[in-house]
C-alpha cells in the first residue's frame, strides 16, 4: 500500500517492519478526539480563507460521517496506514475524494497527536474526578453509620489508641480530596491547545490558533510551537497524580485485606466483591482489594516508563513519544476501574461492630488515658508515662488488663488515682474525649463529616 508520506521513497518496508512502527493497534482509542480535532482545524481553515467555505463543508461533512461510522464500529483500520491520523485521513479521502487531502494544510501529525492527547485526558480526568466523588460519598455514608463504632487504632501495626471507625474511614476521604484537587489543578495544563504548532515551527498559512483552540473548548494555546509538540508534562503529571491516588487505594486495600482476615474479622466483604477458592471450599478471598493493591504497580511503572522515554529527547517531536500512549490508556482504565470497585466494596461491606469493640476491650490501647489522667492532675507527663509503663508490665505479668487492677493497686503506683479513673479507662470515653481539632472525638468526626458533605 502506498504511504501517505511515500513521495520521497523508492522502496516499501516489509509488513513486520510496518507493524513494529505502527501505533494503530492502540491509538485507535483516540478516534473521536482525532475527528473532533480535525473538525476544529478544518473549520478554522475555512474561516481564515485558507480553503474555501465549500471545501470546508465537504471535509467537515466527511469527518462527521466518519464519526458516525466510528460510533457504529464500522471503520476497520490498517497497520499499513500506521496510526489513527493517517487511517482517518485515508478514510476521508475515500469518502469525499481528493479534496480530503486539504485537511492536512497547515497542520502536522505532531500537533495533531498532541491535540488528541489533550482532548483525551481532559475527558478522562473529568471522569476520574467524578469517580473519586462517588467513592467519597460511599465513605461518608459508611462513616456516618460508624461515628461511635470503636476499634483499635494502630501504629507499627500494634494497638495504639482506640478510635472511631468513622474517623478511620474519613482519613481516606481527605486523601481522595487531595487527589481530586491534584487532578483539578492539572486540568489547567491539560486544557490548552497545541493545534497549529505544525511540525515544530508554526506555519506560513494565516491560521487562527485561538479560534481552533476555542472550538475545542481549550482555555488557551501553547505559547511556543516547539514546546507545544514536544510537551508531555501533562501526561506525566496525570500519571503521577494517578500513582499517588493508587498508592492511597493500595493502602486502603491492605487494610481491607487485613480486616477481612479471620485474625481481625472487622469487616466482611459482600459476596459480590469477594471470590472463592477452586480447592478450599471455606474460602472467601478479598481478590478485588488484592488486585487494586497489585495494579498500583503498573501505574507506577507507567509513570517511570514515560519519564524515562522523555528524559533524553532533544526538541521537538521524536518517534519515541509514540510510547506515551499505552501507559496513559492503561492508567485511565486501571484507575477508573479501581475507583468503581472500591466504591462498591465500601458501600456493601458489613462492619463487625461487636468484634471491633470487644477487641478494644482486651488490650492496652487505653494506657495513654492513664498517663493523661495523671498529667492532667499536674504530674509531668514523662513521670506519668513511666508509672503507667510499670503498671502495664505488672498487668502483663499477671495476665490482666489495666481496668482489671483494683484502685488500691493503682494508688500504690500513684496516689493521684481516684475512683473516676475507671471511667477514663473506658475506650468509649477515651475516644469521645479526644476532641482536639481533627481528632477522633465524636463531635470532631461529626463536624468533619458535615464539612466533607459540603465539599461534595
Ligand atoms: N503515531 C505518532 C505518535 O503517536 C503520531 C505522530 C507521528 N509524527 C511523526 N512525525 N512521525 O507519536
Amino acid at each position: 500500500m502506498k504511504k501517505l508520506w511515500g513521495g520521497r521513497f523508492t522502496k516499501t518496508a516489509e509488513q513486520w517492519v510496518d507493524e513494529f512502527g505502527a501505533s494503530i493497534s492502540f491509538d485507535k482509542e483516540l478516534v473521536m478526539e482525532d475527528l473532533e480535532g480535525s473538525i476544529a482545524h478544518v473549520t478554522m481553515l475555512a474561516k481564515c480563507g485558507i480553503i474555501t467555505a465549500e471545501e470546508g463543508n465537504t471535509i467537515k461533512n466527511g469527518l462527521l460521517s466518519l464519526k458516525e461510522r466510528a460510533k457504529k464500529n464500522e471503520l476497520s483500520f490498517s497497520v499499513q496506514l500506521e496510526d489513527i491520523h493517517l487511517n482517518l485521513e485515508s478514510f476521508l479521502t475515500e469518502e469525499i475524494g481528493h479534496v480530503g487531502g486539504k485537511l492536512h494544510t497547515a497542520r502536522s501529525r505532531n500537533d495533531q497527536v498532541a491535540t488528541d492527547m489533550h482532548l483525551y485526558l481532559r475527558k478522562h480526568v473529568n471522569e476520574m474526578i467524578q469517580f473519586i466523588t462517588e467513592m467519597q460519598s460511599a465513605l461518608i455514608e459508611q462513616a456516618e453509620k460508624h461515628v461511635e463504632t470503636i476499634l483499635p487504632g494502630y501504629t507499627h501495626l500494634q494497638r495504639a489508641q482506640p478510635i472511631s471507625f468513622g474517623h478511620h474511614l474519613m482519613a481516606y476521604f481527605w486523601m481522595l480530596e487531595r487527589d481530586k484537587e491534584r487532578y483539578k489543578e492539572s486540568l489547567k495544563r491539560i486544557n490548552i491547545s497545541p493545534l497549529g504548532a505544525g511540525a515544530l515551527a508554526g506555519t506560513t498559512f494565516p491560521i487562527d490558533r485561538e479560534y481552533s483552540g476555542k472550538l475545542l473548548g481549550f482555555e488557551g494555546i501553547y505559547e511556543n510551537s516547539l514546546d507545544a509538540v514536544s510537551d508531555r508534562d501533562f501526561i506525566i503529571e496525570f500519571l503521577s497524580t494517578s500513582s499517588i491516588l493508587m498508592m492511597h487505594l493500595s493502602r486502603f486495600s491492605e487494610e481491607i485485606i487485613l480486616w477481612s482476615s479471620q485474625e481481625f474479622n472487622f469487616v466482611e466483604l459482600d459476596d459480590t466483591f469477594a471470590t472463592g477458592s477452586s480447592i478450599m471450599p471455606q474460602k472467601k478471598n478479598p481478590d478485588m482489594a488484592e488486585l487494586i493493591r497489585g495494579k498500583t504497580g503498573r501505574v507506577y511503572g507507567n509513570l517511570v516508563g514515560l519519564l524515562t522515554v522523555l528524559k533524553g529527547l532533544p526538541l521537538a517531536y521524536n518517534k519515541d513519544m509514540q510510547e506515551d500512549k499505552e501507559g496513559m490508556f492503561d492508567t485511565v482504565k486501571t484507575v477508573t476501574g479501581s475507583l468503581k470497585i472500591f466504591t462498591g466494596m465500601i458501600a456493601t461491606m458489613k462492619v463487625n461492630q461487636n468484634i471491633m469493640e470487644s477487641s478494644v476491650k482486651k488490650d492496652f490501647s487505653n494506657a495513654t488515658e492513664l498517663a493523661d489522667y495523671l498529667a492532667a492532675k499536674g504530674l509531668p507527663f514523662r513521670e506519668a508515662h513511666e508509672i503507667v509503663g510499670k503498671l502495664v508490665l505488672k498487668c502483663v505479668n499477671k495476665g490482666c488488663y489495666l481496668s482489671d487492677l483494683p484502685l488500691n493497686e493503682l494508688r500504690e503506683a500513684s496516689t493521684l488515682f481516684e475512683d473516676d479513673i475507671y471511667e477514663a479507662l473506658d475506650p468509649y470515653t477515651a475516644v469521645k474525649r479526644r476532641n482536639s481539632a481533627g481528632g477522633t472525638g465524636f463531635d470532631q468526626v461529626l463536624a468533619a463529616i458535615e464539612k466533607a458533605k459540603k465539599l461534595l
